[in-house]
C-alpha cells in the first residue's frame, strides 16, 4: 500500500486553521483520499493531557519556554507514534492542526529557548517522519484578532500574550516558511476563506498529487 502524505497547517491565532483544514479533508475526501484530521498540541489521549497543562495552567502560574518546549515535544511523539505513523502506513493522508514549527516559533520568540536545542529536540522526535507539506496561513495581526474576537471561546495562554509577541509571530513563521521553500508554502490568510481554500488546494494538488504519479510511474 502506498503510504500516505502529510500535510501541516501553521501560523498565528485566528489566521484560520481550522477552517482551512475542513476545507481540504472535503476536497481530499472527494477526490477518493482516506483523510485523518488531528491537531497539536494534542491528537491522542496522553497528548491532549499535556496539551491541556501547557494552555492552560494552573491560575497565576508559568511554564518556562524551555519547559513549553518539551512539553510539546513530549506531546509530539506520543502522537507521532500512535496516532501519525500508523495513519500514514496506512495509506491516510494526515492533516494535521499545527506540529513542530509550531513550537519552532512560539518556544523561540522573544528571547526563548535557543535555535539549536529546538532544531534537537526536533529531529530526535520527529525522525523520518517529517511533513511532505506544510501551509504557512499568513494575515494581518489585528485581523486575525478580529476573527477570534468574533468566533469568540476561551483564551489561552498564548492568546492571552500582547500585540508585540503576535507580530514576533507573526514574522518568525514567515522566516520558517522562507527558510525552506521546497516543504513550505506562505499563503496569504487576509483572503476570503474559499479563496484561501483554493490556493492551498493548488500546492496540494501541484506538489502531491504530481509527486505520487512520478514515483509511482
Ligand atoms: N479567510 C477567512 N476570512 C474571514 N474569516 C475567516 C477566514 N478564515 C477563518 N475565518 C473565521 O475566523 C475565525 C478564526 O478561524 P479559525 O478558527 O479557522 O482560525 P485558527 O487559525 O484555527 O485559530 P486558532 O489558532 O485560535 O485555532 C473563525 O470564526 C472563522 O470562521
Ligand atoms: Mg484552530
Amino acid at each position: 500500500m502506498n503510504r500516505g502524505r502529510f500535510i501541516t497547517l501553521e501560523g498565528g491565532e485566528g489566521t484560520g486553521k481550522s477552517t482551512l483544514l475542513e476545507a481540504l479533508r472535503e476536497r481530499l475526501q472527494m477526490v477518493g483520499r482516506t483523510v485523518m484530521v488531528t491537531r497539536e498540541p494534542g491528537g491522542t489521549e496522553l497528548a491532549e493531557t499535556i496539551r491541556n497543562l501547557v494552555l492552560h495552567p494552573p491560575e497565576g502560574q508559568v511554564w518556562s519556554s524551555m519547559a513549553e518546549a518539551l512539553l510539546m515535544n513530549a506531546a509530539r511523539t506520543d502522537h507521532l507514534e500512535k496516532k501519525i505513523r500508523p495513519a500514514l502506513a496506512a495509506g491516510s493522508w494526515v492533516l494535521c492542526d499545527r506540529f513542530a514549527d509550531s513550537t519552532r516559533v512560539y518556544q523561540s520568540v522573544q528571547n526563548g529557548v535557543g535555535v539549536e536545542v529546538l532544531k534537537m529536540l526536533e529531529s530526535s522526535v520527529l525522525g523520518e517522519t517529517r511533513p511532505d507539506l506544510t501551509l504557512v496561513l499568513d494575515a494581518p495581526v489585528e485581523k486575525a484578532a478580529l476573527r477570534r474576537a468574533e468566533r469568540g471561546g476561551h483564551a489561552d495562554t498564548f492568546e492571552l500574550r500582547d500585540k508585540a509577541f503576535h507580530e514576533d509571530v507573526r514574522q518568525a513563521f514567515i522566516d520558517v516558511a522562507r527558510s525552506e521553500p521546497e516543504r513550505c508554502v506562505l499563503l496569504d490568510a487576509s483572503r476570503e476563506a474559499d479563496e484561501v481554500a483554493q490556493n492551498a488546494w493548488h500546492e496540494v494538488e501541484s506538489r502531491l498529487f504530481e509527486l505520487r504519479q512520478s514515483l509511482s510511474s
